[in-house]
C-alpha cells in the first residue's frame, strides 16, 4: 500500500461493502452523452487519450519519430502558433486601448500603424499565483475584468479586452486550476464556468472535493461512490504498468470540479488542447502550467530547483541544468539520451490533463503530510494516515512521479535527474516562486508586460507581501537564471509599510536598471490579493464554499483588477494599463511617452523608495464597502486554516 485513498477505500468498503452501482446506468442516457462527447471532440480539451480511461496505452510510434529537443530557442510548434497569435491579438488590442482613453496618445493608431511588425507589437502575458481556492477564485475576477466577453468589462473603468489581447496566460498550482478549467472547458469565460450547467459539478465548490460532487442524477452526494469511481481510474494506470503518486487521485478529485464531462473526463489530455478549434487557430492566450523539479533523495526545494513548464505542445524547462522539452503528447514512452529506442514503442496518454494540473499543486499532498500531529484530527484517523504515510515516505512517493523520466540520460553533465528512471515534480510554488513568471520571463518569449496576480498566503492572516516577486528576482541573480533579467522588487516591510500590495504597482519601469543585462525583462504589473468589497484571503487549504462566497471572492478579484471600475481612487486606471502595455514597446521605437502615461508611470512605478520598518500586524480594512453576501473572513489563524483542511479529510472519514 503505497497510497492514500486506497487502504482508506478498502476500509471503507470492508465497513460499507461495496456501494449500489447502477443508480447512473441508464443505457440511453449514456449513449447519449457519448455521442454529445464524441461530437465535442472535435471543439475542445478533449477525452483523446487512446484507451479511452485514464490508463496511459501503447501506440505505433510516428513515422517522425518523437524527440527531446534542447532548449535554446521555442518550439516549431510555438513559433508557427505565435505567427497567427500575435496577428490576432492586434484588433482586440487597438479596441482595448481605444477604450482605455489615452487622451494624449493615439494608442490605436501607434499599434495599427505597426500591426505587420510584431517586434513592435506589444506582447502580453498573464500569470495567476498559486494559493489553492482562494488562487482559482481571485485569479477568476482578474481574467473576468480582462475578458471582453464577460458583461460589464468593457463598460467605464474596466480593461475587458486585455485577455484577447494576451498571447500567454500561465498558472500554477490553485492559478493552474483556473488556466486548466478555462482551457479544459473550451475557453469559457469565468461567469460561464461560475454559474455552471444543469447536472455537472463545474465549479460547485459547496461540496469539498473530499466529500464528492452532487450529480448523477441523484441530489446526494455519495461519497463512497466517488472515491471509488476515482480508485478505479487510477487503478487503471497502475494496472497498465505504471507507478501512481497521491497526485494522481488529487488530479482526478479535482477535475471533478473543473472539467464539465462525465467524472471528470479520466481520458482528457493536455495535449489534447493543441487539436481544440479556438486554440489551434490562435483565438485564444497559450496556456501554461508551471512544476518544480525535486532531486532524486531530496526532500528540499529551494530556488535553484529546476522549473518545469507544461504547454499543450511541450513539457520540459529553459534553466540550464535540462535545457530541454519532451513532446507532451507522448511523454510516459522510454526516451533514453533524448531519443525512443528503434525498438520501442510509444506512449499516449500519460498526459492526463488532472495529472498535470495535479502536478502544479502537489502541495496538497505534503500538507496532508505535515498536519497530521494535531490533536483536533481522530486518533483513529490519525492511525491510518500514518499507516499509509510513513510507507508513502519511504517509497519517496508523496509526489508526482513522472514516471518514466522524459529527461533520462538527457543533459548528464547538468541535468540532476538524468540517472533516475523517474522525474520527481512538485507544486510550481514549493520554491516560493508562486506566481509563474518563469515560462513568461523567458527571454525566447520576448514578453513585454506580465500582470501578476498574487493571490499568495504569505502574512498571518493570508495576503501576499510579494514573497513570490523577490524568490524570482533572487533566482534571476543566480546561475540557474542563465541570465534572465528579472526587475528588483523590495523587501516584504517595503510592499505592506508603502501599500505596494494594497494598489496596483509596477516593477522595472526604468530600463536604465538593466544596463548590465543581456535584454531588458518584461514590466511586471503586480496585483496583489487585497480587500475591495470581501475578505477574500480565506486559507489556502479551506476545502469547500458556499456559492455567494465564491462569488464575492470572485468580484473582488475583478475589483483588485479595475480599481473598483475605476472608482477606488483613480478614474484613469485603464488609462495606466495601456501605458503599462505600450512601454516596451514605446522605448524601442523612440516614441516620447505622453504626459498621461507619465503620470500613470510616477503613481505605479516602484520608485525605488524603500520602508523596512517592521510591521507588526497587518491587517488591511477594505478599499470599498463590502458586499452584503461577503461572509467576512477576518483573521483567520494560519494554523487554523491547515488544521480546517486536514479537518476536511477526516469529515470524509466521519461521514462515512
Ligand atoms: C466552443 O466555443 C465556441 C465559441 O468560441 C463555440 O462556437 C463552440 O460551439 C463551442 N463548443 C462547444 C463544444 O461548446
Ligand atoms: C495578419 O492577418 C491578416 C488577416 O488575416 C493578414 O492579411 C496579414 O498578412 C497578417 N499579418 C502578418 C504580419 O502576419
Ligand atoms: C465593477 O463592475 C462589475 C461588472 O459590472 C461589477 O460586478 C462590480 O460590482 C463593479 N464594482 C464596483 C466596485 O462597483
Ligand atoms: C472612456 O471615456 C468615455 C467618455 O468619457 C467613457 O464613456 C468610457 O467609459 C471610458 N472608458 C473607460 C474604459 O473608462
Ligand atoms: C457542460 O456540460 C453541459 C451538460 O453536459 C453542457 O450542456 C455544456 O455545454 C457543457 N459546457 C461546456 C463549456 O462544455
Ligand atoms: C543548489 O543546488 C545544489 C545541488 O545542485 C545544492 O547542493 C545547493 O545547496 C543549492 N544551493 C542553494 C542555495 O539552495
Ligand atoms: C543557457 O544554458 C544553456 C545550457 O547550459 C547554454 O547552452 C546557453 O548558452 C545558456 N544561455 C545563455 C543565454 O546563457
Ligand atoms: C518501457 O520500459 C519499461 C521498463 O523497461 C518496460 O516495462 C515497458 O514495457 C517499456 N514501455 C514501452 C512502451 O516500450
Ligand atoms: C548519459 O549517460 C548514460 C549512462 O551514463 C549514457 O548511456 C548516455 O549515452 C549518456 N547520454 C548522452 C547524451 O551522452
Ligand atoms: C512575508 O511573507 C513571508 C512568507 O512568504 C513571511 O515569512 C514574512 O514574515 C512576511 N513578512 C511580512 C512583513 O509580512
Ligand atoms: C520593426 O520594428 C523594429 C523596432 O522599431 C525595427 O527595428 C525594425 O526595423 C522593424 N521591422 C520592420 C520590418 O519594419
Ligand atoms: C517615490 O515614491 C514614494 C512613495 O512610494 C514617494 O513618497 C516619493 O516622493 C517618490 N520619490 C520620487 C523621487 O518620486
Amino acid at each position: 500500500m503505497r497510497f492514500l485513498p486506497l487502504p482508506l477505500l478498502s476500509l471503507i468498503s470492508a465497513a460499507l461493502g461495496s456501494p449500489a452501482s447502477g443508480a447512473s446506468s441508464n443505457g440511453d442516457v449514456l449513449v447519449g452523452r457519448a455521442a454529445l462527447e464524441v461530437a465535442e471532440l472535435l471543439r475542445r480539451a478533449s477525452p483523446d487519450n487512446p484507451s479511452g480511461s485514464y490508463a496511459p496505452a501503447t501506440v505505433d510510434c510516428p513515422s517522425d519519430r518523437p524527440a527531446i529537443r534542447a532548449g535554446g530557442d521555442l518550439s516549431q510548434s510555438e513559433t508557427d502558433w505565435l505567427q497567427t497569435r500575435r496577428n490576432k491579438t492586434v484588433d482586440p488590442m487597438i479596441e482595448f486601448l481605444r477604450r482605455c482613453n489615452l487622451t494624449d496618445f493615439d494608442a490605436p493608431g501607434y499599434v495599427s500603424q505597426h500591426a505587420a511588425n510584431f517586434s513592435v507589437v506589444p506582447n502580453i502575458g498573464i500569470a495567476v499565483s498559486g494559493g489553492g481556492y482562494r488562487a482559482l477564485m481571485n485569479g477568476a475576477g482578474f481574467v473576468a475584468a480582462a475578458d471582453s466577453r464577460v458583461a460589464g468589462s468593457t463598460d467605464t473603468g474596466g480593461i475587458g479586452g486585455l485577455l484577447q489581447s494576451s498571447t500567454y496566460l500561465a498558472g500554477l498550482s490553485g492559478g493552474g486550476w483556473l488556466v486548466g478549467s478555462i482551457f479544459a472547458n473550451n475557453f469559457s469565460t469565468v461567469v460561464q464556468l461560475r454559474d455552471g450547467y444543469e447536472g455537472s459539478a463545474l465549479w460547485q465548490f459547496s461540496n469539498s472535493i473530499f466529500v464528492g460532487p452532487k450529480q448523477r442524477g441523484i441530489s446526494v452526494v455519495n461519497t463512497v461512490e466517488y472515491w471509488d469511481d476515482i480508485k478505479d481510474q487510477v487503478d487503471d494506470k497502475r494496472d497498465a504498468g505504471y507507478d501512481a503518486s497521491i497526485t494522481d487521485y488529487w488530479g482526478r478529485a479535482l477535475s471533478v470540479q473543473l472539467i464539465n464531462a462525465t467524472d471528470g473526463g479520466p481520458a482528457y489530455t493536455f495535449s489534447s488542447i493543441a487539436d481544440a478549434p479556438n486554440f489551434a487557430d490562435a483565438d485564444t492566450p497559450m496556456p501554461i502550467l508551471v512544476a518544480d523539479e525535486r532531486r532524486p533523495n531530496t526532500q528540499i526545494v529551494s530556488l535553484n530547483s529546476t522549473v518545469y513548464e507544461f504547454n499543450p505542445w511541450e513539457m520540459g524547462s529553459y534553466d540550464p541544468t535540462v535545457y530541454g522539452f519532451a513532446p507532451i503528447r507522448y511523454v510516459g514512452s522510454n526516451f533514453s539520451a533524448g531519443s525512443i529506442p528503434d525498438d520501442g514503442h510509444c506512449v499516449r496518454g500519460f498526459d492526463s490533463y488532472s495529472y498535470v494540473m495535479g502536478t502544479s499543486s502537489s502541495l496538497f499532498n505534503s500538507f496532508l503530510l505535515q498536519n497530521l500531529s494535531d490533536t483536533s484530527i481522530p486518533q483513529v484517523v490519525v492511525d491510518a494516515l500514518e499507516a499509509v504515510l510513513s510507507d508513502l515516505s519511504a517509497d519517496d512517493d508523496d509526489i508526482a512521479a513522472w514516471s518514466p523520466n522524459p529527461f533520462y540520460h538527457f543533459a548528464n553533465d547538468t541535468n540532476g535527474s538524468a540517472d533516475d528512471e523517474q522525474l520527481t515534480l512538485v507544486d510550481g510554488g514549493s520554491d516560493l516562486q508562486n506566481i509563474p513568471l518563469h515560462p513568461l520571463i523567458q527571454p525566447v518569449r520576448a514578453v513585454d508586460v506580465i500582470f501578476a496576480v498574487d493571490s499568495s498566503a504569505d502574512t498571518t492572516y493570508h495576503w501576499p507581501n510579494a514573497t513570490a516577486l523577490r524568490a524570482t528576482y533572487e533566482r534571476s541573480l543566480t546561475d540557474i537564471a542563465n541570465g534572465t533579467a528579472f526587475p528588483r522588487v523590495p523587501d516584504a516591510e517595503t510592499f505592506i509599510n508603502l501599500g505596494l500590495n494594497e494598489k496596483p504597482t509596477f516593477f522595472g519601469c526604468d530600463t536604465s536598471e538593466f544596463a548590465n543585462a543581456s535584454h531588458i525583462p518584461p514590466l511586471i504589473v503586480y496585483l496583489a490579493n487585497t480587500p475591495y468589497t470581501a475578505f477574500s484571503n480565506v486559507s489556502t487549504f479551506t476545502p469547500s464554499y458556499e456559492d455567494d462566497e465564491r462569488n464575492s471572492i470572485i468580484k473582488n478579484g475583478w475589483n483588485v483588477a479595475t480599481m473598483g471600475n475605476g472608482t477606488a481612487s483613480d478614474a484613469e486606471w485603464p488609462a495606466c494599463v495601456a501605458c503599462a502595455v505600450l512601454s516596451r514597446s514605446l522605448e524601442r521605437t523612440n516614441t516620447s511617452v505622453s504626459a498621461t502615461c507619465q503620470r500613470c508611470f510616477d503613481r505605479y512605478c516602484w520608485n525605488g523608495t524603500t520602508d523596512s520598518t517592521a510591521v507588526v500586524s497587518y491587517e488591511p480594512t477594505p478599499i470599498l464597502t463590502l458586499d452584503a453576501t461577503s461572509l467576512g473572513v477576518v483573521s483567520v489563524g494560519a494554523a487554523g486554516g491547515l488544521v480546517y483542511g486536514v479537518f476536511g479529510l477526516a469529515v470524509m472519514f466521519l461521514a462515512l
